[in-house]
Parts: structure tokens; C-alpha cells; sequence
């Protein structure tokens, strides 16, 4: 155990027993966590049947002290997924960097919220807070070493073209420089409490600290929670982290903590020694343009129905009864049919995860998504009109561990090619080139060979930043020293 985290453990370490396994005392530390009152009652999460549930505190402890992950230390918003009720964006330039870097320590540390803490209500805080910076953020605070990650160094906005976007034109501005250093994450299940956290951290940080940006979002209002804009159950698929998460449910792959977490069992890269537990957050904005979506093919276009059925087992009707199961909603390998008289082989969750089609079950490659829609209901003038009149889409977020592995490699090389010897075209969601015609097969179920024309892009990118979510103790230690 070489972390130095006996400052920073979360006052509910003391009663769970974890806190023998962190005997290492620093006395010259002043940082203290105290655990935030008041406590809430009720989950600040959403829990759709359909996803995976998040591991109860038990049953995720046993998990880490097996496989050595140290859940105190890594960043709360990681490893549960796509099950915010409420999240701010708040996108910040450095301003002064030696006043942040004490604020860092004593006003932002204490707040964040660990991935303990995220696992039972009544160590959940009122407001969830996570941090990461961009690689200008970490030039800014003078913190030299090298992650690891080419994409990450690189930042986003170099990378607009490999991702398939037509250039930066429909980019929100602030993505388009160099101005930002780091993303706060609030998540609550009231927008009042996210003002609140945000208006107290803000005069906590004074000047140190500039909002360069902001995006809210929120789960969609009942019964669709958990469903994003299109209206199709999101986050099903989401992968179990060994160390994490208990067992995986039927279909899922066992994923190697490394996959997702820097430093972890199963990460390959080089990284320094403070970045262990810590994650590559990718952030894109991408708008969905929900009114001008005329097709009756789009359980086709993702592989799954709106409720989460996988087209794979329910090729012809949705059967929310399957989607809402989730030992039973990911149970499946493609191996079932072997055209595309079930799942076409360019809907979105096979070009994001292939399954037996590279001939083994377990391609690699995971990401834990953790985004949320942004943005209101489509109205009935919007409706009526066919015609997107107020933004809206999903902020998406994904953690890895490298992204040229996971976010980068499913956009670039999975979803926007024709990488399946089959030549069925992109992804008819996220697949983009450029703006040019998508091409695709395999959307008309009474002729798979069909090819349909797709000439707009019904997600846009806005842009985004490639973030690292640092272990607490990097928070403590290298970033704020
Ligand atoms: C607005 C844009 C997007 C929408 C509307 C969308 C929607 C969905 C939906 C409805 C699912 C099925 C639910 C599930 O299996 O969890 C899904 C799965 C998935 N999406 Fe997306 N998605 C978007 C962007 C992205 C992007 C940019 C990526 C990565 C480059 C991505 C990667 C994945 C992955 C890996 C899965 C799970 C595949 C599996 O393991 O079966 N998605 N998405
Ligand atoms: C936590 O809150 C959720 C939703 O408010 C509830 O369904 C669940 O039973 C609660 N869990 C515990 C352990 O109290
Ligand atoms: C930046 O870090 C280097 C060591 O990596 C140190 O020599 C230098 O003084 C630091 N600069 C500032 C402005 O803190
Ligand atoms: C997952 O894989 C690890 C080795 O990487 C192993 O120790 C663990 O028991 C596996 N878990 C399950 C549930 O199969
Ligand atoms: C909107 O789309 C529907 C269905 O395709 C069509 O009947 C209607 O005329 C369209 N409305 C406008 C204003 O174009």
C-alpha cells in the first residue's frame, strides 16, 4: 500500500472495516475528511430494472479486497454508471495556480465523493462531487509526468477529424481552445442542491478558479428514466469490474479492473505511480435530433427496443418483460442468427461491442459509460413541426484507461467504419463521416440486404475534452502539492 490516503479516508471506512487496510498515519497532515452533513435518506441514483444494479457496500468490499482496488481512493462517479438523477458540467480554467492548489487541498478534497461513499444512501452526500483535468489542466498546475495516453496529451479538439466530426463548425466554442483545465461533476437528485454545491464551492474558490463552460442534464421524467432522448433504455450494457462489481450478470464478460481504472490489473500502459485507481474521462456533447428522426427502423439502428429488449432475441416485437430483466437482457452473442435476420451487424451496441462476430465472446475494448441526456422534452411545436427548436442529446461520458482503447477505437474504428467483413456500413447512431451518406444494410427486417440511405447525422457532435478523474490521493498529493 503505497498511498497516502489515512488523510482523505471517508469517515465511513471507520465502521466497515476497510480502515485496517490503511494503517499508514501522516501526522503532518492537516486534511481531514469529515463526513458532510446533513446525510440524505434517499438515493441520489435512479435504478431502471433494465441496467445493472449498483453492488451494495458488502458485496463491492468483499470484490476490492480480493482483487486489491481501494475503493476509498477512487473517484465516485467512475464505476456506477449511467444513473445520475441530476449532473452539472461545470468546465473551469485555472486562474491562479498556486491559490488552487491550496483551495484544491482544503475546500475541493474534502467534498469529493469516493466510490464508497456512492454505495449506500446514507453515506451518500447531498450533492456528489468529482474533479479531473485536461492535459492543459495539469501543464497549468506544472505537473509534468507523462500519462501514458497520446489522445489525452493530444486533447480532443485535435482529434475532431479521427473522430468523424465535420470539422469544429457545430462545436460548442469553449471546446474549440485550450481554455479548459478540469470538469467539476455535480450530481444530485435535485437541481437545488447542485446550485448550492455550486454556489459554495464558487466562493470557496474565488478567483483561483474561471467557469469557462456548463451543461446540465438530468434523467429523462417517468417512466422514462434511464432512457435517453431517442427513447431507448441506455446503459444496459455497462460492464462488471472485477473489484467492483460481485458477479457478472449472464452475457457479460468479466472485465479486468485495468480495463477501466489506470494502474489497475490489466491496464497495459505506463503510468506514473500517483495516477493508480485514477480513469480517463472522454466528454462529447452530442446533440440528437430527436423531432427529425422519421425512420421505423431505430430499434434496428441500436439493437436493442426502448425497452431494452436486444433485437438479437426479440427480432420482430419488443418485449419489455426481456428489457426490463436484467439477467437476461445481455444473455446473448450474436451466434444466434448468423445474418442480419436478428440483430443487423451495424446497430450501435454491435459496433460498440462485437461480441462473437471477432470470434471470441469477450472483445476487450470496455468502457464504463456514465453520461446523462441533456436538454427538454421534445415539445409539441417541435413535435408538430418535425424540427429540433432547443437543444438537446446526451452528455456523454465514458471512463477507460486508455483512449485509444475504448472511447477513441469505438468511435474511430468500430462505429464509423465497415471494419465486419460484411460491408453493411457505420453506425446509423453515433457513426460519422463528416457529414457524408451512410450507406447501411440490414435495417429493413423484410430485406436485409436493402440498403438504406441515411443522409443526416441524427447525433452531432458539439465537441468535447479528453479529462483524467484522479485518485483521491493525487488530490492530495501530486496535484496540490
Ligand atoms: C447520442 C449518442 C448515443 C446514443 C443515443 C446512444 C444510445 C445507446 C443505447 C440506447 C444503447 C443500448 C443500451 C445498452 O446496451 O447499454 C447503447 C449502448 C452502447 N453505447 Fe451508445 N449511445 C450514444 C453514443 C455512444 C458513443 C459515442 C459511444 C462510444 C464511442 C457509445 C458506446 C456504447 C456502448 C459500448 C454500448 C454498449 C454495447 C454493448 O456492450 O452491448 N455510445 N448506446
Ligand atoms: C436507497 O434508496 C433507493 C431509492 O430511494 C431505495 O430504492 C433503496 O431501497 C434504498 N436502499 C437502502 C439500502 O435504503
Ligand atoms: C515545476 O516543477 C518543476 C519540477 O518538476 C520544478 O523544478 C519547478 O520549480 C516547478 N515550477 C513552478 C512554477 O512551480
Ligand atoms: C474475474 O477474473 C479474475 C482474474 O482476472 C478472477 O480472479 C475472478 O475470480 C473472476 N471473477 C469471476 C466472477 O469470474
Ligand atoms: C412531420 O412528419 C409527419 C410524419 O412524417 C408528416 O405527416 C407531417 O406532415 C410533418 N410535418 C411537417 C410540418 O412537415
Amino acid at each position: 500500500m503505497k498511498f497516502r490516503i489515512s488523510n482523505v479516508v471517508p469517515a465511513v471506512v471507520l465502521f466497515t472495516g476497510i480502515a485496517s487496510a490503511l494503517s499508514v498515519h501522516d501526522s503532518t497532515s492537516a486534511l481531514k475528511r469529515e463526513t458532510a452533513k446533513p446525510r440524505r435518506v434517499h438515493s441520489l441514483l435512479i435504478n431502471p430494472a433494465g441496467q445493472p444494479a449498483v453492488p451494495s457496500l458488502k458485496a463491492a468490499t468483499t470484490a476490492a479486497n480480493a482483487a486489491g482496488l481501494n475503493l476509498d481512493d477512487i473517484q465516485g462517479d467512475i464505476l456506477i454508471g449511467m444513473k445520475k438523477m441530476k449532473e452539472l458540467f461545470y468546465f473551469f480554467g485555472i486562474a491562479d495556480v498556486a491559490s488552487f492548489k491550496t483551495k484544491l487541498a482544503t475546500d475541493i478534497l474534502p467534498l469529493i465523493t469516493t466510490t464508497t461513499q456512492m454505495l449506500d444512501n446514507s453515506t451518500q452526500p447531498i450533492t456528489l462531487l468529482n474533479i479531473a483535468f485536461s492535459q492543459r489542466g495539469l501543464d497549468a498546475l506544472n505537473v509534468s509526468d507523462s500519462l501514458g495516453d497520446s489522445d489525452f496529451f493530444n486533447g480532443q479538439f485535435e482529434d475532431a477529424q479521427n473522430l468523424g466530426d465535420p470539422g469544429t463548425t457545430n462545436w460548442v466554442p469553449e471546446f474549440t481552445g485550450t481554455g479548459i483545465h478540469g470538469v467539476l461533476l455535480f450530481a444530485s437528485d435535485t437541481v437545488v442542491n447542485i446550485n448550492d454545491a455550486v454556489s459554495s464551492l464558487e466562493s470557496a474558490m474565488g478567483n483561483s478558479m474561471t467557469k469557462v463552460y456548463s451543461l446540465s442534464g438530468a434523467a429523462r421524467p417517468a417512466p422514462n428514466a434511464g432512457h435517453e432522448h431517442f427513447g431507448f433504455l441506455d446503459g444496459i450494457s455497462n460492464p462488471p469490474v472485477n473489484g467492483f462489481t460481485p458477479s457478472p450478470l449472464a452475457g457479460q464478460s468479466n472485465v479486468s479492473a485495468g480495463e477501466i481504472l489506470v494502474g489497475e490489473d490489466g491496464d497495459f500502459g505506463t503510468r506514473p505511480d500517483w495516477a493508480k485507481g485514477g480513469s480517463f474521462l472522454v466528454f462529447r456533447q452530442l446533440k440528437q435530433l430527436v423531432p427529425e428522426v422519421r425512420t421505423s427502423f431505430g430499434a434496428r439502428m441500436v439493437g436493442r427496443w426502448k425497452s431494452g429488449a436486444p433485437v438479437e432475441l426479440s427480432p420482430l416485437f419488443d418485449d419489455p418483460v426481456l428489457g426490463a430483466d436484467r439477467s437476461r437482457n445481455n444473455d446473448f452473442t450474436f451466434a444466434e442468427t448468423t445474418d442480419q435476420s436478428g440483430c443487423p451487424f451495424g446497430a450501435h451496441i454491435r459496433k460498440t461491442r462485437p461480441r462473437i462476430d471477432l470470434g471470441t465472446d469477450d472483445t476487450g475494448r470496455h468502457i464504463m459509460r456514465a453520461g446523462i441526456p441533456y436538454g427538454p422534452e421534445v415539445s409539441t411545436d417541435e413535435a408538430t413541426e418535425n424540427t429540433t427548436s432547443t437543444e438537446r442529446g446526451l452528455a456523454f461520458v465514458s471512463y477507460q484507461s486508455t483512449i485509444g482503447n475504448g472511447f477513441k477505437f469505438l468511435q474511430q474504428t468500430w462505429a464509423n467504419s465497415q471494419f465486419f467483413a460484411h460491408g453493411q456500413g457505420p453506425d446509423p447512431i453515433i457513426g460519422a463521416l463528416a457529414g457524408a451518406e451512410r450507406d447501411i444494410t440490414g435495417l429493413d427486417p423484410t430485406d436485409t440486404t436493402k440498403t438504406t440511405k441515411l443522409t443526416t447525422d441524427f447525433v452531432v457532435s458539439r465537441g468535447g475534452e479528453y479529462f483524467f478523474s484522479p485518485p483521491l490521493s493525487a488530490i492530495s498529493g501530486k496535484l496540490s502539492i
